[in-house]
């Protein structure tokens, strides 16, 4: 009965991968029979980078439910729901929107990064950035806070994210009374996942990532054209595991032959190619579980329909709760 909350989620743009998985996807699997798990698809933030891509980001809603799923997410324990479904976040964003100042949501490292990647929509120095994506981390917090969140397990990019949060409950607490709970972040062991070619960050426009729901000629295909250590050229030749963008997925998903790999590849007995043979087979063995849960529910469109309406029937409940308290802390509840 005294379970805590944990609110997290997904923004409803593409297909999830590796990234997200190792993240967050795997957190909120293991901790949902410890806590009462919301997970957003936040459709809204979605839109605020995606405002003329309104057919974009329907589409990947039902996507993104079935990568949760695939990735342990027991739609029967959690409760999964639709942003734009919930209008308290709404509400409370306009509310939170007082208590940050402008230069602080510009200092924000998440949205910095954001704007300067984002320059065909924001210009070159981000002077064109919209009122909307410059204040999205008020309406996360308004998503996180909507429902008690107390635990939000995220990647570690979302960190600044968090931080800003709990500045605003400080602050609406400290005016209003004790109110809104203030959440904690929670990043897995590897919260950040390198790409295939090295680079510091997974990501869908990097192109290079490894989907969730990747089929195996495409597994296949990635990985043989994975960055290996560039002095290790002949079959024979000593390599640096540390230098191997291959070695660092076997670390992800070859626990048992770890070492062996390793030392093979040091002392020259192991050539790159079959080593990556190795990898595909590791990485398919370990997406099929996945893929096999996903297979499931993506014959099954009316189930997902199911969930989604029962999970944003429950959250609305949840959310009114939380802005009952809301608005009686701050004078606004005027009839009851
Ligand atoms: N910002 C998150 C992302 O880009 C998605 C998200 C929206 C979220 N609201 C949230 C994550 C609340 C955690 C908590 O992936």
């Amino acid at each position: 009965m005294n379970k805590k909350n944990i609110l997290t989620g997904d923004r409803p743009t593409g297909r999830l991968h590796l990234g997200h998985y190792f993240g967050s996807l795997k957190q909120r699997a293991m901790l949902q029979d410890e806590y009462n798990t919301y997970i957003i698809i936040a459709d809204v933030q979605a839109l605020t980078d995606n405002f003329e891509n309104p057919d974009k980001v329907r589409k990947n809603v039902r996507e993104v439910v079935l990568d949760n799923i695939a990735a342990g997410i027991d739609p029967k324990k959690t409760t999964i729901f639709i942003q734009s479904m919930i209008p308290q976040i709404a509400e409370l964003t306009v509310f939170y929107s007082n208590l940050v100042t402008v230069s602080r949501l510009y200092r924000n490292p998440t949205i910095k990064t954001e704007i300067g990647q984002k320059q065909h929509l924001f210009g070159s120095g981000g002077e064109s950035v919209t009122y909307g994506f410059l204040g999205y981390p008020v309406s996360q917090a308004a998503d996180i806070t909507a429902f008690d969140g107390a635990l939000v397990p995220v990647g570690e990019d979302q960190i600044p994210l968090i931080e800003q949060t709990k500045e605003i409950v400080r602050k609406f607490n400290k005016i209003y009374g004790d109110t809104l709970v203030e959440p904690d972040y929670m990043v897995g062991a590897n919260s950040r996942i390198k790409g295939l070619d090295g680079n510091e960050k997974m990501g869908k426009s990097l192109g290079n990532a490894i989907y969730l729901n990747d089929d195996e000629e495409t597994i296949s295909k990635k990985i043989m054209s994975a960055r290996t250590d560039t002095n290790k050229i002949k079959k024979d030749d000593k390599g640096n595991p540390d230098n191997c963008m291959v070695y660092y997925y076997h670390k992800l998903v070859s626990n048992d032959s770890l070492e062996t790999i390793n030392k093979e590849c040091r002392n020259g007995s192991r050539g790159c190619v079959s080593c990556k043979k190795e990898l595909i087979k590791n990485m398919i063995e370990f997406l099929k579980p996945m893929q096999e849960r996903r297979k499931y529910y993506e014959d099954r469109p009316e189930l997902i329909d199911e969930i989604l309406r029962t999970g944003t029937a429950k959250a609305l409940e949840k959310a009114e709760e939380v802005m009952k308290r809301v608005r009686k802390n701050m004078k606004i509840d005027y009839f009851s």
